[in-house]
């Protein structure tokens, strides 16, 4: 009983080692407090990004910091953003699990 608990323990953190490996850009941190830390927001205001296509994240980000999307709480956020900040951030996300 206890070495199948082990077992399953061991694979949890070998699928969730491989579901974060790409590794988290220094600009994730700016986002933490709204998205979490791994893309699964704790607050229905804040949308999920976890396991969102890239190209997705990307153009909402591009279309924030761009003026196409409104959003008085997310544009600050966005608007200093590189667009090759933006593709390592987006990419960081789409890798990470949906909770
Ligand atoms: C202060 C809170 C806050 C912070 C910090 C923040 N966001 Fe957001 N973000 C939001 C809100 C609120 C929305 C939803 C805006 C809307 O309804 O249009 C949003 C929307 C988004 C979306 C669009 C999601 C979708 O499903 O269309 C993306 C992508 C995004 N944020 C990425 C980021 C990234 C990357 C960062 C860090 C650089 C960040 N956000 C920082 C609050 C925040």
């Amino acid at each position: 009983m206890k070495k199948l608990l082990v077992a399953a323990m061991t694979t949890g953190v070998l699928m969730s080692a491989s579901a974060h490996a790409i590794e988290e850009p220094a600009k994730a941190k700016t986002c933490v407090g709204c998205h979490g830390a791994d893309g699964n927001s704790m607050v229905p205001n804040f949308p999920k990004l976890a396991g969102q296509h890239a190209s997705y994240l990307e153009k909402q980000l591009k279309d924030f910091r761009d003026g196409f999307r409104k959003d008085a709480t997310m544009v600050p956020f966005a608007k200093g953003l590189s667009d090759q900040e933006i593709k390592d951030l987006a990419a960081y996300y789409a890798a990470q699990t949906a909770k």
